[in-house]
């Protein structure tokens, strides 16, 4: 674990202030990538154009519904453990270990090859996260597990749409948005 500037004066019961503060940081962090993402699905649906627009823009927002709502979770139970959660644009981008969305007004298949790439990111980083503090406060494992359920299946609606009748991703061995973004539009040309 990082050095943590300061212990919280109390935290759940059973945990000592220590304890408290390691789930917190865990938390901080997945709420960067939770913010970051809940941004990211609106700049999508803003910037979604051709075929299938309103397919890919009206599926987009129910998911940053249940993000942000997975957001005010996180910070709530950051707060309950007794430590302060940082939710400011600037806080994000300095602990941010991934870069900015990088595509702009662009076609719903590149965009959701870019997403594929998003999702599998943040989903990653959730269940490293759930793993990390699976014996130091079940609580705060639920939460994240939770989570998991429901942004797994959102990725399952992205890779729907990346999917052939075979079953194969037209976005596999990709590691970038950009190079998702042109796998998923050349498996349509
Ligand atoms: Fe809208």
């Amino acid at each position: 674990m990082a050095t943590r500037k300061q212990l919280p004066k109390y935290t759940v019961p059973t945990l000592t202030p220590d304890e408290g503060a390691q789930v917190a940081e865990v938390l901080q962090l997945r709420l960067h990538a939770l913010n970051d993402l809940a941004l990211t699905l609106k700049h999508v649906h803003w910037n979604v154009v051709g075929p299938h627009f309103i397919a890919v823009h009206e599926m987009l927002d129910p998911q940053v519904d249940a993000v942000r709502a997975m957001v005010d979770a996180i910070a709530e139970r950051i707060a309950t453990l007794g430590a302060a959660p940082s939710g400011t644009p600037g806080a994000i981008v300095a602990a941010r270990t991934w870069n900015d969305y990088s595509l702009g007004r662009a076609t719903a298949i590149s965009h959701l090859g870019a997403l594929d790439e998003v999702y599998q990111g943040v989903i990653t980083g959730h269940r490293t996260a759930a793993t990390d503090v699976e014996e130091l406060d079940d609580v705060t494992n639920d939460l994240l597990v939770g989570h998991l359920h429901e942004l797994e299946l959102f990725h399952w609606f992205v890779r729907a749409h990346l999917e052939s009748a075979g079953g194969a991703l037209s976005t596999a061995g990709a590691t970038t948005e950009k190079d998702a973004a042109q796998q998923a539009t050349s498996a349509t040309e």
